[in-house]
């Protein structure tokens, strides 16, 4: 039976959209789910992607899809300097999607309007290329609208002396941007530290250029950012997060999802008693920090679920630097797979906890499964995410960018086992409800989707 979720619920409306994904996970994920959105909503769909991690089509057999060669050379795509991978591909792909994009619109018919691009807004270039075409283009920014703010600071940080970062400043408040710390401040690693920044400026502007921001968040989660960000951007700005919840089920993970972790947790006898640890698609740990991670789940005596990436380990294949004897000495407590379906896990009543690098879409799960979290961010909009998670929000605990045994361990028995940690289970319930009423008719989400959706017919 059909999903009812992505039931064309509307008669098609002859419109076309044309989303061109960004080929990173969690960049991938909320764009075709925001495309599911609008099929339901009565659009057509056409999905423009690179070769480089191209999304499974068949999972989404209502949408058309356009290959386009991103022009890598061998081996350019397995590097791990994201940032450079990025400023790269907005140059090599920039032919390819002008060629595809005027080929779309040249085709059009009565039954085929293309009426907008919606492009994640790391694809500065498109911009250039929609106002050649003279077709509008729109911008699904997949963070947090407090992050995306932080990042758009990056260069007065910079002006302030903020950046780069000096060991002696680390716990400094940045009085622009609270709750944020001098160390929570967006550091992305790239061989060409000037490349983040020139990234960070194309992005912004063209940003200003395009037709509308489309946010993954809800207005009660942000109100003053989102103020913030209406009074600096003067175009229009849609939020309608969290984009999951109201999405079809298929799924956009770009790697196999290992289903026995849920009956794993079927297996376990008390609700709520099992740590989720994930760190998403991207991070990377050093050999130290992973044992230390190792040692720490071990340590702490709780069950936990824990994904390992195969090449999140540097220098390892997957487990082969857990010590001899590790696994067994577990006693069951712990399970390990590479990947996991996360929204099932996170529903599980089995889990109680969730060990996270506070990736966006990762923390907005969380939120929306009423899970508390630790947080153990590592680069970009992880920080900030972790800072409002711990701060502002009061729905987890940081670690404070301590990758040691010890604190890795009590800080789960807190989170799992005390006071503390049940007190930021009720937050994190009083967060999920507000998520749910966002969505619920009248609500912020539900609202600014609906005027998303006439924005869009009115192109
Ligand atoms: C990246 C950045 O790191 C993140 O900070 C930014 O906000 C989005 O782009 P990623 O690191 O992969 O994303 O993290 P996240 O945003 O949390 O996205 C990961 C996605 O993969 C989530 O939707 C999660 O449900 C999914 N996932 C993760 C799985 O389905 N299975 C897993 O085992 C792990």
């Amino acid at each position: 039976m059909e999903d009812p979720r992505i039931s064309p619920v509307k008669p098609r409306l002859g419109r076309e959209i044309i989303l061109f994904l960004l080929p990173l996970q969690g960049h991938v994920t909320p764009m075709l789910q925001l495309a599911n959105i609008l099929y339901s909503r009565g659009f057509s769909i056409t999905i423009v992607h690179t070769h480089f991690n191209s999304p499974k089509s068949s999972n989404y057999p209502h949408f058309n899809f356009q290959p386009i060669p991103d022009g890598l050379l061998e081996g350019q795509a397995s590097t791990v300097d994201f940032v450079a991978l990025l400023v790269l591909m907005n140059v090599t792909c920039v032919v390819p999607f002008r060629d595809c994009l005027s080929k779309l619109l040249s085709d059009a018919s009565k039954d085929r309007i293309p009426c907008c691009l919606i492009t994640d807004p790391v694809w500065h270039f498109t911009q250039a290329v929609a106002d050649e075409l003279n077709f509008p283009r729109m911008v699904l920014r997949t963070s947090s609208i407090s992050s995306f703010l932080a990042f758009c600071a990056l260069p007065l940080m910079q002006e302030k002396g903020y950046l780069p970062i000096q060991d002696s400043r680390l716990e400094e408040a940045v009085p622009e941007l609270p709750p944020l710390k001098v160390k929570d401040l967006h550091v992305i690693n790239s061989k060409d530290p000037e490349d983040v920044l020139r990234l960070i400026i194309a992005m912004a502007e063209t940003m200003w250029a395009s037709s509308g921001l489309i946010f993954n968040s809800f207005e009660e989660l942000e109100p003053t950012k989102l103020a913030e960000c209406r009074r600096g951007f003067p175009v229009p700005i849609f939020t309608v997060g969290p984009i999951h919840k109201l999405s079809a089920a298929s799924s956009g993970s770009l790697f196999p999802q290992d289903r026995s972790c849920i009956s794993w947790l079927d297996k376990q006898e008390r609700p709520k008693s099992v740590l989720y640890v994930s760190f998403g698609s991207l991070s990377i740990v050093s050999e130290a920090q992973f044992l230390e991670i190792a040692w720490g789940l071990a340590n702490s005596g709780q069950h936990f679920l824990w994904v390992v990436r195969p090449g999140s380990v540097r220098g390892s294949e997957w487990l082969e630097v857990l010590p001899s004897g590790f696994l067994e000495g577990l006693d069951g407590r712990g399970y390990i797979v590479k990947w996991a379906p996360q929204h099932g896990v996170l529903a599980h009543p089995a889990v109680g906890g969730f060990l996270t690098h506070n990736g966006w879409n990762s923390t907005l799960e969380a939120i929306c499964e009423g899970v508390p979290m630790m947080c153990m961010p590592f680069h970009g909009d992880q920080r900030v995410n972790a800072r409002y998670v711990n701060n502002e929000w009061r729905v987890g605990l940081h670690l404070e960018y301590k990758v040691e045994r010890k604190e890795i361990e009590d800080a789960i028995r807190k989170l799992m086992a005390s006071d503390e940690g049940e007190e930021m289970r009720e937050k994190i319930k009083a967060l999920k409800r507000k998520a749910d009423e966002s969505l619920q008719d009248g609500g912020s989400s539900c609202q600014s989707l609906q005027k998303l959706t006439e924005y869009l017919v009115s192109f």
